[in-house]
């Protein structure tokens, strides 16, 4: 099983889109048996939160599900389990670390990237926070292009 993690401050805007948006892909493409996916925040304001009002409402207008999305931390053992962690921006990268005990050699799996490294046509490198913006349509089409650039990286890079 491949395992995507996508991982944001909050876990209650960006990186639960980003869950959403991909499941929804990964469905499309018929890979929901091999590829599993998740979401996590670095901080711990809003575990058990469902997804931000504004994510509900975009996810809600591109009729994407998002029932049942409830967030959490990032735990040291996603970095085990998890092939792919996708952060939103420089930050979440720089904050993982502090998740990520001292692994053996070779013990850790997961390879950390910024989701928009899959866009790079986009002048920016980090997701915008709507939760500071207010701007949930932009990042809603970030996510989109991102997250269907991602597929097709796992696909050829897991040969599925
Ligand atoms: P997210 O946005 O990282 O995209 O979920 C945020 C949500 C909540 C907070 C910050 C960012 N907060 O400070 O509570």
């Amino acid at each position: 099983m491949i395992q995507v993690l996508f991982v944001c401050l909050g876990n209650i805007c960006r990186s639960p889109m980003a869950e959403a948006v991909f499941r929804h892909q990964v469905k499309e493409a018929g890979l929901d048996a091999v590829i599993a996916i998740d979401s996590a925040g670095t901080g711990d304001w809003h575990i058990g939160h469902p997804p931000h009002q504004g994510t509900r409402d975009i996810l809600d207008q591109y009729q994407i599900k998002h029932e049942g999305l409830k967030a959490r931390q990032v735990r040291s053992d996603d970095f085990i389990q998890y092939t792919y962690i996708i952060a939103m921006d420089a930050s979440n990268v720089t904050n993982l670390a502090s998740f990520a005990p001292d692994f053996v050699e070779g013990e850790k799996r997961a390879t950390i990237h910024k989701l928009l490294d899959f866009a790079p046509d986009r002048s920016i490198k980090d997701v915008p926070d709507p939760y500071y913006t207010g701007n949930f349509q932009e990042v809603y089409e970030m996510v989109e292009e991102s997250c269907e650039r991602l597929l097709a990286f796992i696909i050829e890079k897991e040969k599925l």
